[in-house]
């Protein structure tokens, strides 16, 4: 969290502590009884609001929803359209980043979005979505 401050500040201005202290909450609601792994993600739209999500898995395996998509939904279901960031962390995975899928729905929504991840203590990557997802599948 301290190494917010330390950060450039067009970084540390987009990565609040809010949102930082909201997705680690959002891991304790995760259901990973499977693979063990606990992600957290919480988007940030242009309005300021927040919206989190924690991936439920489930026995048939593949019905599994990640972290990232339960954020992006619940934000899009509530009427949010426009995203700045999207923070994702698992205290299993250090700097874990979203999975393909994931990848291509926030692209299809949020195709200038930030994507940030982070470490247990609190360290932080940027990635650009454009620079983790080159070639979208586009109709
Ligand atoms: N998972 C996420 O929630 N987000 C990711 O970015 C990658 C993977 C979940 C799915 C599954 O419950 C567990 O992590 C292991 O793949």
């Amino acid at each position: 969290m301290a190494k917010i401050s330390s950060m450039p500040a067009s970084r540390s201005k987009i990565l609040s502590k809010e949102l930082v202290r909201a997705v680690k909450q959002s891991v304790k609601t995760a259901y990973a009884p499977y693979s063990k792994i606990r992600v957290g993600a919480g988007v940030l739209c242009k309005d300021g609001r927040i919206y989190t999500g924690s991936n439920i898995e489930n026995s048939s395996y593949s019905l599994t929803m990640c972290a990232e998509r339960i954020a992006l939904f619940k934000a899009l279901s509530e009427g949010e359209r426009k995203f700045q960031v999207l923070l994702v962390y698992s205290p299993q995975i250090d700097f874990i980043l979203p999975c393909g899928a994931c990848l291509q729905v926030i692209s299809e929504f949020a195709p200038n979005i930030m994507v940030v991840t982070m470490n247990k203590t609190a360290e932080f990557r940027f990635h650009p979505l454009k620079t983790l997802l080159t070639k979208p599948f586009i109709t």
